[in-house]
């Protein structure tokens, strides 16, 4: 539905945001491998979750709502042989993620998804799940995906994209089929699914390669940090490693917050968020926020269900731009459309490379951002990995395009917040994928 976007003066106030996507996405999937119910507290109203739990209860979990939590009972293992093709709707991570799953059961299954599902890469998980073992057969790359599940034997990888999909996907067929996996990472990605199956009970360590002191070769009087190993993380399961069940109490989703933050820190604002998810790999957008000029403050620090949570206020400040790339893009993959939007507000150019998956996400996110800042009048330059935005103090409302992603909606209504003149957006439906009550966060914080 096109929608006319509101404008606002200034920005406060305190509020809650929705339970985060990724980690309400492995609580209901993991019910699948299960020994025992789990029960989710604040799971997400957002579609994609929604597939999630879909998705499991055909292949026979039962699922209960009880005073507000949603017990996930798991079914009595063989899984339901699902007789349909399992659709995974516009959820990247329900179908990767799931993909794992099936390849280490005794499960034959055919995964498909929309249209922009359709379109991005699942060679990064065909590629590993079948050097595991497994059969998958993807359609030129892509979904539709034909899995047949099995015994897989023990297995290592070293993940050649920093994709958490592609290593949960691997750790779940471990859990799966009871063979122990070791993953390595050279870029840390986020790591609610070790958080979680720790929770659950399943026997999993993570050891972290620290930088160490060595000589200068060139130099023997010099010293300098070198990584011992060509990896940051090895992530290890035992073999038959069992998921046992309990509770998941879910944060409130970062991803989301970040665009209630970006209206603070444009508008030199300030929002606080509450029981905000502040999981150490995905709070690189908070840092980004001080990095420009923002203050950010963080309390009530505590940890449940292995996932650090607590408030943060973001107060907007003289804003200055800043080069992004490399493992600092990967770390706020999900908020570099909403960093752009900062950045067509701050003065100089802000320039973003090693961004290319943008380009196979829900949407050519690099495309789309740069299509709808030149549309409000910003300078901003498609680069082969990247973009060069520079950024004005008044930028112009205009017709914006969604490109069907929630993330491209979302951050452009922040942009025309604060425009001169009238914005719309020609379709703002796809909000509901990860927060479909976010035009009414953002009228609790308008004035
Ligand atoms: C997600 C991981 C990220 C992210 C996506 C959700 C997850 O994707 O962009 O929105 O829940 O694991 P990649 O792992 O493909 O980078």
């Amino acid at each position: 539905m096109r929608r006319e976007l509101v404008n606002a003066k200034r920005i406060s106030g305190c509020l809650q945001v929705p339970g985060d996507k990724s980690i309400a996405h492995r609580a209901a999937l993991m019910s699948m491998l299960a020994r025992e119910p789990i029960t989710i507290r604040n799971f997400p109203d957002a579609a994609d979750c929604r597939v999630s739990l879909s998705v499991a209860e055909q292949f026979g979990v039962r699922v209960d709502l009880r005073g507000g939590d949603l017990v996930l009972t798991p079914p009595i293992r063989p899984h339901v042989q699902p007789d349909t093709i399992i659709d995974c709707g516009n959820s990247g991570t329900t179908a990767r993620l799931l993909a794992g799953i099936a390849a280490g059961s005794e499960l034959s299954v055919i995964l498909s998804g929309d249209e922009s599902l359709s379109l991005r890469p699942m060679t990064r998980i065909v590629d590993p799940l079948t050097a595991m073992g497994a059969e998958l057969f993807d359609t030129d790359g892509h979904m539709p995906l034909r899995i047949r599940g099995g015994n897989l034997p023990p297995f290592e990888y070293r993940l050649p994209v920093a994709s958490a999909q592609v290593k949960s996907a691997l750790l779940l067929a471990a859990v799966a089929a009871g063979c122990p996996v070791t993953i390595r990472e050279e870029t840390t990605t986020r790591d609610h699914t070790e958080i979680m199956l720790r929770e659950l009970g399943a026997a999993i360590t993570v050891r972290d390669v620290k930088p160490v002191l060595v000589e200068d070769s060139r130099d023997s009087r010099k010293r300098r940090m070198s990584m011992p190993e060509d990896f940051r993380r090895e992530i290890t399961l035992a073999s038959g490693t069992a998921i046992k069940g309990g509770l998941i109490d879910i944060p409130g989703d970062i991803s989301t917050a970040s665009y209630l933050f970006a209206a603070a820190a444009i508008s030199g604002g300030s929002v606080t968020v509450e029981n905000l998810g502040l999981n150490l790999t995905r709070t690189a957008f908070l840092d980004h926020l001080r990095q420009i000029g923002c203050s950010v403050e963080i309390r009530d620090k505590h940890t449940v269900s292995g996932e650090l949570r607590g408030s943060a206020t973001v107060t907007g400040g003289e804003l200055k731009a800043r080069r992004i790339a490399g493992e600092t893009v990967a770390s706020m993959i999900d908020e570099i459309p909403v960093l752009a939007v900062i950045a067509a507000y701050t003065p100089g150019t802000t320039l973003i490379r090693d961004a290319s998956e943008l380009k196979v996400k829900e949407s050519d996110r690099l495309q789309a951002i740069a299509d709808n800042l030149n549309a409000m009048d910003v300078k901003c330059g498609l680069l082969e990995d990247g973009l060069a935005i520079e950024g004005r103090e008044e930028i112009n409302g205009a017709d914006l395009k969604s490109y069907g992603d929630h993330r491209i909606v979302m951050a452009f209504s922040i942009a025309a917040l604060f425009a001169v003149g009238p914005s719309a957006i020609d379709d703002d439906t796809s909000v509901s994928v990860s927060c479909p009550n976010f035009f009414e966060l953002i009228n609790q914080i308008t004035q």
